[in-house]
């Protein structure tokens, strides 16, 4: 069964990829992934903080900037351990171990200083670069064109500093989330990826305290990502990855289907281990056998929403479907 895929301007034998994640942190079980069938893994992020404690570090300033205020101790020290250089020697050893795409991964909020780093991941020997844009409107005093600002200026200089290709992982919280969508996929880049997940925050009520809550996404996180997929697929001008709720040989084949170019999986190996990639991936190949598919391009898109169809009138119809039916 043929399942290669392009992605990012490079051949994959699947097209079932392994997100960013703390597993691929871990070039034996990246290895473990090859061989259960991963098409490529995306490497656990450097984050803008350890890469401005490094620069810190090695220049000698102490104060820190505006964008970390009192919390930059905090979160140097959290991240001061795991140093880059580590992070860089590991991408190393990936690329010398595995035969599969292996692409970096920064998680950034900001574009000063990390954008020279950049560089570093080509040298490390990366095949292409997805950038987490973790940029969430918190502040009552950031507005949608800020956010937007801060997306255009970090992928124009980011373009101008590598040759890799580039993917850029967006969340959710666009006010205008289809026209941003297209805009970032015209802007020269390679790829998107739908969706990063913010930390969802919980409260302990005996300890009365902020806590994180479950990390691991839920088997209906998929819906979002595929309506989003569908939705998108035929307007933009570059790959799309879609990640966030994948579980099941079937949902790969559903997001298939709405247009995704990839598939990211990251909760179900927490779950369910790395081998969950051989089930996958069996899954995919059976499900096109029963169809008639020799490969994925033969079925990519069948259910994306069309270029001349009306996004608002596809999504209505299915809302009416949905109430009419329940009663
Ligand atoms: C333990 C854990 C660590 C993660 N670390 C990163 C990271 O370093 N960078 C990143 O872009 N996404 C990270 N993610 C997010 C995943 O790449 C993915 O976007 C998210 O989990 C949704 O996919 P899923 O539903 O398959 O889990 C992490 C997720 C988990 C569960």
């Amino acid at each position: 069964m043929n399942t290669n895929t392009k992605y990012l301007g490079i051949e994959l034998k699947s097209p079932i990829i392994v997100g960013s994640c703390g597993l691929t942190a871990d070039v034996d079980k990246m290895v473990e992934m090859e061989k259960a069938g991963a098409g490529a893994v995306v490497i656990k992020s450097v984050f803008e903080e350890q890469i401005v404690y490094d620069i810190k570090r090695n220049t000698h300033i102490v104060a820190p900037t505006d964008n970390y205020g009192d919390s930059y101790e905090y979160l140097a020290a959290h991240v001061a351990d795991d140093s880059l250089t580590r992070h860089f020697n590991m991408i190393r050893e990936a690329k010398r171990r595995l035969t599969i795409p292996v692409i970096g991964s920064i998680n950034c909020f900001s574009y000063e200083n990390w954008l020279t780093y950049a560089i570093k991941f080509q040298e490390a020997g990366c095949d292409a670069l997805e950038l987490n844009m973790a940029i969430l409107p918190y502040e009552t005093t950031t507005s949608a064109e800020d956010v937007e600002r801060t997306f255009t200026q970090i992928i124009n200089t980011l373009r101008k500093s590598i040759t890799l290709p580039i993917s850029i992982k967006v969340g959710t919280y666009f006010t205008d989330m289809a026209k941003q969508l297209q805009q970032i996929s015209w802007m020269g880049i390679q790829g998107v990826t739908m969706f990063n997940k913010s930390v969802q925050v919980d409260i302990d009520v005996e300890e009365e305290t902020m806590r994180n809550a479950s990390y691991l996404s839920a088997p209906e996180d998929l819906y979002n990502t595929l309506r989003w997929t569908a939705l998108m697929s035929k307007h933009m001008r570059c790959d799309l990855s879609a990640s966030t709720g994948v579980y099941s040989a079937d949902d790969v084949v559903k997001l298939l289907l709405a247009g995704a170019t990839t598939v990211q999986v990251v909760s179900c190996l927490y779950k369910d281990g790395v081998a969950k990639l051989g089930e996958l991936t069996k899954g995919l190949e059976a499900w096109m056998e029963k169809k008639g598919y020799d490969s994925i391009d033969k079925f990519r898109g069948k259910l994306a929403v069309r270029p001349n169809e009306k996004a608002s009138v596809a999504m209505r119809t299915q809302f009416m479907r949905y109430f009419a039916e329940i009663q």
